[in-house]
């Protein structure tokens, strides 16, 4: 059996064998690229060159790459989510065939891991009539093969087929609609510009004992390879990266036709040894010691599923949830990521406050997060011995958010035990006087059956915030209470500008960043000229419009699939969690809407409240970016 390190270079010798350039890992802070707040798979950095661009570096190339995914926190628990893994990569950026992609693959699962093919299952894009993109049943057929060289017959069969439960012979590769991959998702949702395509993805089957099918969603059908029941592992997945999203919605091909492969490093490291528990391999295990040792509590290789409020036994959950949490925030850290208040910084500091609220409830009653900075060093030594090379200091200011968040966590808690009922009042009150975060409350009130809402929560803020702000007013000649509702309207007006534009140059216009005072708004998007006063007129009437149109714009909270599905505009998935609040403008929230987003701010409640704007300023900052500035007409 290969250790982590032997994996991850075996792996890497592979593709070199087979003339591929082994890269580097980049920073998990992705370079140039404002669109996304973290590096979440291998090719991000490699965007631009599946895109068209040549690589320097040639057409073949393969890494190890470090990537988080901060949509997964709450996922993490069961025996293979994690926020920070790494991703075995190789590309082929117009150059070798989709034979040659599956076969080595194949063969480096069976030669060099030795993995049992009888344990192996593939699924194969089903085909999307909408689109008018066909079902691969070019893949099918090379999987097919592939297996009849190992003497085994494998059906390609349709989805959720029963014959895939009884396995051996039967359905071993499976079309699925969903097989598609990109990095905002299915094809509805990509924005414009977006590479994609369709996708190939390969299970290790751990058994019948492997999972624990009644707690599934799927358990009153038969177990298929995408069932969440924890016996099947997806172990890699071979992207046919060959299409990109146009601004009118439909797909045309990419210059090249790439392949990307991505394949998570802990859980071929997990397959390779027939264990399905991704947290009892080499990855995590010295970071579960520690936890056993400071807690006394010994860690159980159970299938529990994640889900936060379920009946979970609680150590394995909650070891888990510590172990990845303090190895990702010390990853980000290694990369200049340390905890803090505003976007990647405010991620770290989540990891770190719900691992402080796990181990409390694991009993661990002394500081511990610095304990386990060498240990998660030693792990890494090999592959990235900055980690080691900076602990002193990763430790040294991990510790001290540490020290201030275990505080306010213990009287937090104190206070929660005291109430009858855990709402939002409640909620808002332990992040004013404690810091407690709203996320933390949400999950001890969904542990106790009741369901907190970031609207109302938001709501209480403003509230509070305004009244605050009347209370200085005296002091501040002018008022910031009148300073705080202008920005809240400038807010609004920012989601109309967003769609004007979208409305005047194409769904393709994407917001990549935006600034508010009392006195204006600014707003970035993608753009490569000047506007024409005839296009600032229309963008500015379209505005005034819609303000004049007196629309009520209205709050909802839901899950981020069905945000995206109603074409709700976002950045990318990373950046948001499982619920996200959505703002619509229109005067019916599910249909004939002016403007929809992901976004938690607050806002007014009818544009009748705007005063009509004005377009004053207009600037390039950089290559291909434009710069908007807008106030309420004098
Ligand atoms: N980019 C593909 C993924 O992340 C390989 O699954």
């Amino acid at each position: 059996m290969l250790n982590p390190d032997e994996l991850r270079l075996a792996y890497l010798n592979f593709f070199a064998k087979r003339r591929h350039v082994v890269l580097p890992s980049t920073s998990l802070v992705p370079e140039n690229d404002p669109t996304t707040l973290f590096t979440g798979s291998g090719m991000q950095p490699l965007l631009p060159y599946l895109l068209g661009q040549p690589h320097p570096l040639g057409t073949r190339l393969a890494n190890s790459q470090k990537c988080f995914r901060s949509q997964d926190i709450e996922d993490v628990g069961d025996n293979r989510h994690t926020t920070f893994f790494e991703m075995l990569g190789n590309w082929s950026l117009g150059d070798y065939s989709k034979q040659d992609q599956l076969g080595w693959f194949f063969e480096f699962l069976t030669s060099i891991l030795n993995l049992d093919p009888r344990r192996l299952y593939a699924t194969v894009y089903g085909g999307s009539a909408q689109f008018g993109i066909a079902r691969d049943a070019e893949t099918a057929q090379i999987w097919q093969a592939l297996f009849r060289q190992k003497n085994i017959t494998a059906q390609i069969v349709d989805d959720h087929s029963q014959d895939v439960w009884q396995g051996d012979s039967t359905g071993r590769i499976v079309y699925y609609d969903a097989n598609w991959w990109s990095r905002a998702g299915a094809p509805k949702v990509m924005p414009a510009g977006e590479p994609g395509g369709p996708d190939s993805e390969v299970f290790y089957d751990f058994g019948l004992e492997g999972g624990d099918h009644a707690q599934s969603v799927w358990q009153d059908q038969a177990c298929h390879p995408n069932c969440d029941c924890g016996r099947f592992l997806e172990i890699g997945n071979s992207v046919f990266m060959e299409y990109q999203k146009q601004a009118d919605g439909s797909f045309i091909k990419l210059p090249k036709q790439n392949i990307d492969f991505g394949g998570g490093f802990e859980r071929l490291l997990a397959a390779s040894e027939d264990n399905p528990d991704v947290f009892a391999t080499q990855l995590f295990l010295p970071i579960i010691k520690v936890l056993e040792q400071l807690s006394g509590v010994e860690y159980k290789p159970e299938l529990v599923s994640a889900d936060v409020g379920s009946q979970n036994p609680m150590p394995t959950r909650a070891m888990r949830i510590i172990a990845d949490h303090v190895k990702a925030t010390v990853m980000l850290a290694a990369d200049g990521v340390y905890p803090g208040n505003k976007d990647r910084e405010y991620f770290a500091r989540r990891l770190v406050r719900r691992a402080i609220r796990y181990a409390h409830q694991l009993g661990i009653k002394d500081h511990f997060i610095a304990k386990l900075v060498p240990v998660i060093g030693q792990i890494y030594h090999v592959a990235y011995p900055d980690v080691l090379q900076k602990q002193d200091q990763i430790a040294q200011i991990l510790e001290r958010e540490e020290k201030k968040f275990a505080l306010a966590l213990e009287r937090g808690l104190e206070q929660i035990a005291k109430v009858s009922k855990l709402d939002e009042e409640i909620a808002f009150d332990l992040y004013q006087t404690h810091g407690f975060p709203f996320e933390l409350s949400r999950e001890i009130a969904k542990e106790k059956g009741v369901e907190l809402n970031k609207i109302v929560f938001e709501q209480i803020r403003s509230k509070q915030r305004a009244e605050s702000r009347q209370k200085s007013a005296g002091v501040f000649k002018g008022g910031l209470a009148e300073a705080g509702e202008q920005a809240t309207k400038y807010h609004t007006v920012t989601h109309l500008l967003h769609q004007a534009l979208r409305q005047e140059f194409g769904e393709s216009i994407r917001q990549m960043g935006s600034n508010i005072t009392a006195e204006r708004l600014r707003f970035d998007f993608a753009f490569d000229r000047t506007l024409t006063s005839a296009e600032k007129a229309k963008i500015t009437q379209l505005i005034n419009g819609w303000i004049g149109a007196d629309l009520p714009v209205t709050g909802q909270n839901m899950s981020k699939e069905q945000a995206l599905s109603q074409g709700a505009l976002a950045f990318f998935n990373e950046k948001y969690p499982a619920e996200v609040s959505v703002f619509t403008i229109g005067t019916n929230p599910n249909k004939d809407w002016v403007s929809k987003e992901l976004c938690g701010g607050s806002h007014v409640k009818r544009t009748g409240e705007l005063k009509p704007v004005v377009i004053f300023k207009d600037k390039a900052v950089g290559v291909g970016v434009r710069r908007l500035y807008l106030r309420e007409q004098s």
